[in-house]
């Protein structure tokens, strides 16, 4: 059975222990509700490093006062057996008392990045994810961390803020891993209806078909928002929450797609469940 801690002295001590040992530690942090996407970049993690610790922890700064934190799926056994099948050799599980004791009082914010797409729609959600990861930097030591291209703004963010705060670790990604209709694998994908599962291929049918008209000609972002835009308001519950097209480099908005890299992100709802994706043209 894969090895798991939920202490993070006995974690700094493991992952000390294997630095002695010179063994290059790698990371993939994760909320848990293992999917495919999540196995992914831990066996591309498995690749470039030594000793492998994926973090299974549900971080409540990063949920708002009305979100899904108290219903966020978990399945504790098994996230074990995938991670133990992908290869990864340590899991840390902690309790948010050991993440956040009494009298935490720090946060963690990278200024712009966050601003707009789902930092305008989940105000303090990045400064929770920059926080968090930020402490699990400092507990696991790792020489490489990866995160998923399912998250485009996380990534930027979080790339910047190993920048900015000088973290000595590189950060990979790895690209979004689709169901075969095209889905986005999430752990959100659980809370779907079948028909809000048959639905919400929309959003990476209007992603794709940006990408095809983009191919043809040069395309105002104005255009490529309608196209994407009728695409997913064909589907009976589908209701937008932002469809935006942006630089892909510093995220600020652009009024072309494909004059340079563009990226399209784009957030769903199907009831109170709210989907994401993104394509990088
Ligand atoms: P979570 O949603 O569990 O995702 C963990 C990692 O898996 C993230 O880097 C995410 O981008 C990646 N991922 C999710 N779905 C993916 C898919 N379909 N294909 C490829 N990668 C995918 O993102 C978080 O957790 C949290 O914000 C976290 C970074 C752990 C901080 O709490």
């Amino acid at each position: 059975m894969i090895e798991t801690t939920t202490d993070p002295s006995a974690l700094r001590r493991r992952c000390d222990d294997e630095r002695k040992k010179g063994q290059r530690v790698g990371f993939v942090p994760t909320m848990g509700f293992l999917h495919h996407g999540h196995v992914s970049l831990i066996e591309r993690c498995r690749d470039v490093a030594d000793f492998v610790v994926v973090s299974i922890f549900v971080n409540p700064t990063q949920f708002g006062p009305n979100e899904d934190l108290e219903s966020y799926p978990r399945d504790a056994e098994g996230d074990r057996d995938k991670c133990q099948k992908a290869g990864a050799d340590l899991i840390f599980a902690p309790p948010v008392s050991a993440i956040y004791p009494e009298g935490h009082r720090t946060s963690v914010s990278v200024q712009d990045l966050g601003d707009g797409l789902c930092g305008a729609k989940r105000p303090g959600h990045f400064d929770g994810v920059c926080t968090v990861v930020s402490k699990l930097f400092n507990m696991v030591g790792p020489a490489v961390a990866f995160f998923g291209e399912k998250d485009y703004q996380q990534l930027q963010i979080i790339k910047q803020m190993t920048r900015d705060l000088d973290f000595p670790i590189e950060v990979l990604s790895g690209p979004t891993i689709r169901e075969p209709d095209g889905l986005a694998m999430s752990s959100r994908n659980a809370y779907l209806t079948p028909e809000h599962r048959r639905q919400a291929t929309c959003l990476n049918r209007g992603l794709t078909a940006i990408a095809d008209a983009a191919r043809k000609a040069p395309l105002p972002a104005s255009r490529a928002v309608q196209i994407a835009k009728e695409i997913v308001e064909a589907e009976n519950d589908a209701r937008i929450d932002y469809l935006e097209i942006r630089h892909s480099g510093n995220l600020q908005p652009s009024d072309q797609v494909g004059l340079g890299q563009s990226v399209v992100a784009i957030a769903v709802f199907f009831g109170s469940t709210r989907l994401i994706d993104n394509r990088v043209i």
